[in-house]
């Protein structure tokens, strides 16, 4: 296959004017703290261990870290239920081991977001357990959604939602001598219920939390379910089951209602009122492109994750048409559009990708990766995706610890596809050298159990062999850092044969073949870095199946 590939470029800024702020182009890596490395032999990631591999993300080359929560918890969720927002679990170290940590990050030039989860607290928080012991209808119930149950005897929840992690999102109350009480809203587990942002206190408890956090340095948060925290008045039914499938197609009752901006409003100034250009980034699961760009207007946060793009199948004209519609979303309110493949919440894209065996899968995930970093805006990378790390499917069931798994049917009767929904075959600690107890991670077992091929996706096992993902990621890292053309900035379309996308940035040219066959194109410019051996014939290129290229021109 030949086809005219033109490399006229349009002319502008190579990147965005200095002092525009850091978060624009930035890449950002996720570290899931629990799965990233234990410093203890416990089998659980914590602080120490996370920040012990710092000089690993330094080398690999991102800008910024993204810690997953390490609050006080009972870890119902991983985590976000958190008891104490201003304590560090012991599971996961001290408070001073969080200050360390964000002190050595900032001594490698790393910046350092934590996880804010504004939406729930944990059922063990001292304002849950006040509101326990207090009356129906009394001012500690205030600062949660309490209400009377349906039915002569209140026996039927208050409305008809249902929890994301499935089952219905009312939990009923028992008073101290058993009798059945109120029930209460818990959008995720029941160990989860949701706070009351109609309450003054909740909101000026978190202005205070996140004063805490940034007084201790960090340079932003993450903002859990950042499209929950208002519901709509009367909190009215929806009227049909499986309303998890709406979630990121439809406006809810209870997500991406337009009261949520306001409280991002008043965090923005928050956070612009301190030093160092400090950040928020949402989490936030709305119907389109267009009401995801709501949450980064000007005055409200810097970035919300492109869950569209991660989303979005294998294919040429699926991805094109996602990534126009996020660019021209976010350019519309002036805001960097921040690409995602994977998280500790999906099903890991090397894994998504495969639909043909864990070769396919790997080939494509590395040829997304390049497209990703060669695309206008900022990218978060998700902890072991450098490595190439595949989901783990068949971990035993008794292994298992996300809730969702054991609020949704086991037996795939769901209509899910044996992952889906169940959250840890992703979060399977991290191979780091070829031996060891659990391969590095850490100096006892890990809480979840490593595969066996985890011993040559390991740190070791990749470094310096340059036909590794590890060594692509730092590679393409390198070049983003050193090309002025990638990162912010313009980026337009070049003509292409169907299931090629051909984009140009200044200085440069990407070129995607997603087809399960070689494509022949006329010679872009000068090979800089490619996802799978390029072969040329007089003037033209042979682009291998599934994979990317970048070309200096
Ligand atoms: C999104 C988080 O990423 C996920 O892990 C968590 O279960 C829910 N929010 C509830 O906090």
């Amino acid at each position: 296959m030949t086809q005219e590939l033109t490399t006229s470029l349009q002319a502008g800024p190579a990147r965005s004017p200095e002092g525009t702020g850091w978060w624009r182009d930035a890449v950002i890596y996720q570290v899931y703290v629990r799965s990233f490395a234990d410093s203890d032999g416990d089998g659980v990631g914590d602080l120490r261990g996370a920040r012990e591999r710092l000089p690993h993300l330094a080398r690999l080359g991102v800008d910024a870290v993204w810690l997953t929560p390490f609050y006080a918890s009972p870890q119902a969720d991983g985590g976000y239920d958190v008891a104490d927002y201003r304590a560090v679990d012991p599971l996961f170290g001290t408070l001073q081991d969080a200050d360390d940590l964000v002190r050595t990050a900032h001594e490698l030039g790393l910046r350092v977001i934590v996880d804010v989860v504004p939406n729930h607290t944990s059922d063990r928080h001292p304002w849950f357990l006040d509101a326990l012991a207090d009356r129906p209808r009394g001012a500690a119930r205030e600062r949660y959604h309490f209400r009377p149950g349906r039915g002569t005897g209140g026996e039927l929840p208050p409305n008809d939602w249902e929890s994301v992690f499935g089952g219905p999102a009312w939990t009923r109350t028992t008073g101290p001598d058993g009798t059945p009480g109120e029930w209460y809203l818990h959008l995720f587990a029941p160990e989860q219920p949701d706070l009351n942002w109609d309450c003054p206190e909740v909101r000026e408890e978190f202005d205070s939390v996140l004063r805490f956090w940034l007084d201790l340095g960090v340079d932003g948060f993450r903002i859990d379910v950042a499209h929950g925290m208002v519901k709509a008045p009367g909190l009215p039914d929806i009227g049909r089951t499986e309303q998890a499938k709406l979630i990121g197609s439809q406006v809810l009752p209870f997500f991406d209602q337009d009261g949520v901006h306001e409280i991002h409003r008043g965090w923005r100034r928050l956070l612009d009122s301190y030093p160092g250009m400090r950040i928020g980034v949402a989490e936030a699961w709305a119907p389109s492109a267009e009401r995801l760009a709501l949450y980064v207007r000007p005055d409200e946060l810097h970035q919300a994750f492109n869950f569209q793009f991660l989303k979005c199948p294998w294919d040429a004209a699926a991805m094109r048409e996602v990534i126009d519609e996020s660019l021209a979303a976010t350019a519309s309110v002036g805001a960097p559009t921040t690409w995602v493949l994977s998280n500790h919440d999906v099903v890991r894209h090397t894994t998504r990708y495969a639909e043909d065996g864990a070769g396919q899968g790997l080939r494509r995930a590395r040829a997304a990766a390049l497209l990703t970093l060669a695309l206008p805006g900022s990218a978060y990378l998700y902890q072991g995706e450098e490595l190439g790390l595949p989901e783990v499917v068949d971990l035993p069931d008794e292994a298992r610890q996300d809730p969702a798994f054991f609020r949704t049917s086991a037996d795939g009767q769901d209509g899910q596809d044996g992952q889906e929904g169940r959250r840890d075959g992703c979060r399977v600690p991290l191979p780091w050298s070829r031996s060891g107890p659990s391969y590095g991670f850490g100096p006892g077992g890990s809480w979840l159990p490593q595969p066996d091929g985890w011993a040559d996706a390991s740190v070791e096992a990749q470094t310096g062999d340059p036909e590794s993902t590890l060594e692509l990621y730092r590679a393409a890292l390198a070049l983003r850092r050193e090309l002025p053309g990638l990162g912010d900035g313009p980026m337009s379309w070049l003509p292409a044969p169907a299931g090629v996308l051909a984009l140009s940035r200044p200085g440069l040219v990407c070129t995607l073949n997603t087809l399960g066959e070689e494509v022949r194109l006329p010679l872009p410019g000068r090979a800089l870095l490619s996802s799978a051996p390029l072969a040329y014939d007089a003037g033209t290129v042979r682009i291998p199946a599934e994979s990317c290229a970048w070309w200096a021109i």
